[in-house]
């Protein structure tokens, strides 16, 4: 287990006290507004888990800017809608796009660009607690505001989603996206400045994948054996509706985290899948928004992992227990072969969260996993040009609450500091002075890490002098495909090593806990051409 201390204590108590944790507040948290739901007693496992729709394009436009350029055109709307989680529940409250959580599936080959029409038919207000003290969030702006990033895409910066680019509701931005890249399960979500928590939190986040060759010569199981899976952790009230923790602090609403303690699975909780005992393969998001999953089958069954962030892994890595951070993708295989009959539940940590029916009708023989899968060379350590050392920084109060979190010490509004030349390697050096885990995502680029290791944290503090303290920890099996979001653990120091290719142009990086991304954990940077 890597998570921090905090995190640990965090995500293992109830609700109250997660609640409390949550907020750092050693007092009772505020309490609901209406009575909370305690998913325990909800009946489990009466729902089939659903399957996000693929997403239909409305015919073909020209790419502005390429007139030769011809690519399908999809529109998709941000709505608000009432959706039933649980068969026992009263419909819930959600954000989406037309009346799906997740998302409908954009669905593409690598090479094959697509337009998408992210419309903004939002209603005027937020029906969650927005903190008007964070950056971005003042009250001066439109309460409810929107735009949205394909995480994982190598995308022109104009499309790229950029935070403050939001738009209210009425209005709509069309982006493209040319999928010059391998294939990977990306995702696209809600980025707005200030708010980005409480959009995603509503709902606002699909499914994005772009296949290839590569991957169609490995005869992975397809069509009705390939189950996307996008785990959400959520809190429900117990009339069904979501309910977002506040601060015991009025004017200062926001908190430093959020764990739940349900999990929606492509918008139920406790669904069931009926699958035949057979291989089947999960393409796997963490789309909450601070809580780290720790998967595992209830049997002690192994799988395996064959794709991560950015595509398929150079070969499948067996695991019995799968750590994703929030925005993290893991591509696994499942094989219910030999469990026909049997009943098989998905747990992480210890909230179960759905269940596999393994029928036990008969089916061919099972097909054996490719030993190899893409190759992945490692980018060589001495073709970077320049290493950066980038600081991730938690501010408390005196009474050792969160305030804000830092990357390099700046704050979002800063001058850019990180400016890598086009098609230039570098070295960022995650050097972690915090308590937890951070997530930490670059936008455009994939990453390769290159490894982990303790340092000592109060010389680094109070002199800036990095003193290791450990020997270096190579990356993990599974972290050794491209990556585009690596856990920075606490008190290490993380390097990972990238090309920014592509294009030039602005671009974000950034903590993927919502909560922390929010309040200053996320920094402009800019991809520029050598002078
Ligand atoms: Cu998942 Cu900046 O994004
Ligand atoms: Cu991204
Ligand atoms: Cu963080």
């Amino acid at each position: 287990m890597f998570f921090g201390r905090r995190r640990f204590l965090k995500q293992s108590v109830a609700l109250t006290g997660a609640l409390a944790l949550a907020q750092n507040v050693p007092k009772a948290p505020k309490a609901l507004a209406r009575p909370p739901l305690d998913p325990a007693t909800l009946t489990p496992f009466v729902d089939p888990l659903p399957i996000p729709p693929v997403a239909r394009s409305s015919g073909r436009r020209t790419v502005p800017g390429q007139a030769a350029l011809e690519v399908p055109y999809y529109r998709l709307a941000m709505r608000q809608f009432e959706a039933k989680v649980h068969r026992d529940l009263k419909p819930t409250r959600m954000w989406g796009f037309g009346a799906n959580f997740p998302g409908p599936t954009l669905e593409t080959r690598s090479g094959q660009g697509l337009l998408v029409e992210w419309a903004n038919e939002l209603p005027g207000s937020h029906f969650l607690p927005i903190d008007h003290g964070i950056h971005g969030a003042e009250a001066d702006k439109p309460q409810v505001r929107a735009v949205i990033h394909l995480h994982g895409g190598k995308v022109p910066p104009g499309s790229d989603g950029y935070p403050e680019n939001w738009y209210a509701p009425g209005q709509s931005a069309t982006y493209f996206y040319p999928n010059a890249q391998d294939a990977a399960t990306l995702w696209y979500h809600d980025h707005t400045l200030g708010i980005n928590r409480l959009n995603v939190y509503a709902g606002l986040l699909g499914l994005f994948v772009i296949r290839d060759s590569v991957e169609d010569s490995l005869h992975l199981p397809s069509k009705e054996y390939e189950i996307p899976l996008v785990i959400c952790d959520r809190m429900f009230d117990k009339d069904g509706q979501l309910y977002y923790p506040v601060s015991e602090n009025p004017r200062g609403p926001w908190v430093s985290e959020f764990a739940g303690d349900a999990f929606l699975l492509n918008g139920k909780l406790f669904p069931y899948l009926e699958v035949q005992p057979r291989s089947y393969r999960f393409r796997v998001l963490n789309g909450s928004n601070s809580r780290f999953l720790d998967l595992k089958l209830a049997n002690g069954q192994e799988f395996h992992q064959i794709g991560s962030d950015q595509g398929l892994l150079p070969a499948p890595v067996p695991v019995k227990d799968l750590q994703l951070a929030p925005a993290e993708r893991a591509d696994v295989i499942i094989d219910f072969s030999g469990h026909g009959g049997q009943q098989i539940i998905l747990k992480s940590e210890s909230f179960e969260m759905m269940q596999f029916r393994v029928s036990g009708e008969a089916v061919p023989a099972r097909v054996s996993l490719p030993a190899s899968l893409r190759s992945v060379p490692r980018i060589p350590e001495a073709s970077a040009i320049r290493t950066r050392e980038l600081a991730l920084v938690e501010i408390d109060d005196p009474v050792a609450r969160p305030v804000r979190m830092l990357l390099n010490n700046s704050r979002w509004s800063d001058p850019i500091t990180e400016n890598p030349v086009l098609n230039s390697v570098e070295i960022w050096n995650l050097v972690n002075t915090s308590d937890d885990s951070h997530p930490i995502h670059l936008h455009l680029v994939r990453f390769q890490v290159l490894d982990r290791r303790n340092f000592e944290r109060f010389t680094y503090q109070s002199r800036g002098v990095l003193q290791f303290t450990g020997p270096l920890t190579p990356p993990e099996p599974n972290e050794m495909g491209w990556k585009d979001t690596v856990q920075a653990h606490a008190g290490m120091v993380t390097r990972i090593i990238a090309r920014f290719e592509g294009y030039v142009g602005r671009y974000v990086w950034h903590c993927h806990i919502l909560e922390h991304e929010d309040n200053e954990m996320m920094r402009p940077y800019e991809v520029v051409i050598d002078k």
